[in-house]
C-alpha cells in the first residue's frame, strides 16, 4: 500500500459518506489484532504509530513489520506516522516506506507550521507518501504533551491558507476533540466544522476519538470527516485486559499464553469503531 492507496480510500470513503479509523498502535500483538478486526469487517484500516514509540523500538523495525503485516492482509491496511513534530523523522519515515505521515506542528506560528508542512510535502510526494498537518489543537494529554487552553478551534482561514499553500492531503482539525478520555461531556463544534468542509478540499481528520459517542462521531463524518483517529480507547483496552489475565493466570506467565484473549479484546473494540465509522464491507 502507498499514498496513492490511501488517496484512492479516502476519495472512496469521500463518495460513501464514511472514515477510515486510524488506530494508534504500539506492537505486534495489538497491531495484528486490529488488522484481524478490519479482516473480519472487511474494512480498510490505518495503523497509526506515534513518535514516541521510537523511544523503545527504531522508526525502520515498525516500517518493516508493519508492512510487512500489510502486505499479507486481506483488506487495506495503511501505515501511518502519528503526531510527528520533526521534519528531519518525517522524512525519515518516508524513506522507511510509511505510505501516510503526519506532521504536527499545529503548536508553532501558523507561518511555521505552513513552511514546515510544504517542507515535508515537497519530499513526501516526491516519494509517493500523502502527508496529514494540523490546525487548531486537540485538548488534553496525549503522547505530544497535554493542552487544556482556549483558542483550540481550527480557524477557517488558517486551514485555507494551509490547504492551498502547502498542498497537504489531509488536515486535522481542532473542534473540540481531546486526547485521551473526556472530563465531562465532549463539546464539539459543529459549526466550525461544517464552515471548515465548505471551505477547504481535502479530507479533514478528526483526532481524540476515544469518548465520543456514535452519535457525535456520525455527524462529523456527516460534516466532512474523513479519518477518525483513535488511541486510547486501545491501549486501555490492551493494559486492562492483560492485567485481567495476569491476575487469572498469576505473575508467572508466558505472554503467548495470555495474549489471545487480550488481542480478541483489542479486536471487539476496533470492530466497535469501525461500525461507528461505518467502514465496514468498504474494502475493496
Ligand atoms: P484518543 O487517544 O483520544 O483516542 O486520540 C487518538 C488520536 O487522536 C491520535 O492521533
Amino acid at each position: 500500500m502507498n499514498g496513492n492507496d490511501l488517496k484512492r480510500l479516502l476519495a472512496q470513503a469521500e463518495k460513501g459518506g464514511y472514515a477510515l479509523n486510524a488506530f494508534n498502535c504500539t506492537d505486534v500483538w495489538d497491531v495484528s489484532a486490529i488488522i484481524l478486526a478490519a479482516e473480519e469487517m472487511n474494512a480498510p484500516v490505518m495503523i497509526a504509530i506515534h513518535q514516541e514509540n521510537f523511544s523503545q523500538l527504531p522508526l525502520e523495525v515498525y516500517g518493516v513489520f508493519v508492512q510487512h503485516m500489510a502486505g499479507a492482509a486481506k483488506v487495506p491496511v495503511i501505515l501511518h506516522l502519528d503526531h510527528c513534530t520533526d521534519v528531519s523523522l518525517c522524512k525519515a519515515a518516508v524513506d522507511c516506506g510509511f505510505p501516510s505521515i503526519m506532521l504536527d506542528a499545529s503548536f508553532r506560528p501558523l507561518e511555521e507550521n505552513i513552511a514546515a508542512v510544504r517542507e515535508v510535502v515537497d519530499y513526501a510526494h516526491t516519494r509517493g507518501s500523502v502527508v496529514e498537518a494540523e490546525i487548531g489543537r486537540i485538548k488534553g494529554q496525549g503522547y505530544e504533551g497535554g493542552y487544556n487552553g482556549e483558542g483550540y478551534l481550527a480557524r477557517v482561514e488558517d486551514c485555507v491558507r494551509i490547504a492551498m499553500e502547502t498542498g497537504v492531503d489531509t488536515l486535522a482539525v481542532g473542534i473540540g476533540t481531546a486526547h485521551g478520555y473526556y472530563e465531562g461531556q465532549p463539546c464539539l463544534s459543529f459549526d466550525r466544522l461544517a464552515e471548515i468542509h465548505r471551505a477547504v478540499d481535502i479530507p479533514l481528520v478528526l483526532h481524540g476519538g476515544t469518548g465520543l459517542s456514535r452519535e457525535d462521531v456520525r455527524h462529523c463524518i456527516k460534516l466532512g470527516i474523513r479519518k477518525v483517529n483513535v488511541g486510547t480507547c486501545i491501549t486501555s483496552t490492551y493494559m486492562n485486559s492483560m492485567k485481567a489475565q495476569l491476575e487469572l493466570h498469576g505473575e508467572n506467565a508466558f505472554i503467548i499464553d495470555l495474549i489471545e484473549p487480550v488481542r480478541n479484546e483489542i479486536r471487539g473494540a476496533a470492530r466497535e469503531w469501525i461500525k461507528t465509522c461505518m467502514g465496514d464491507q468498504k474494502a475493496q
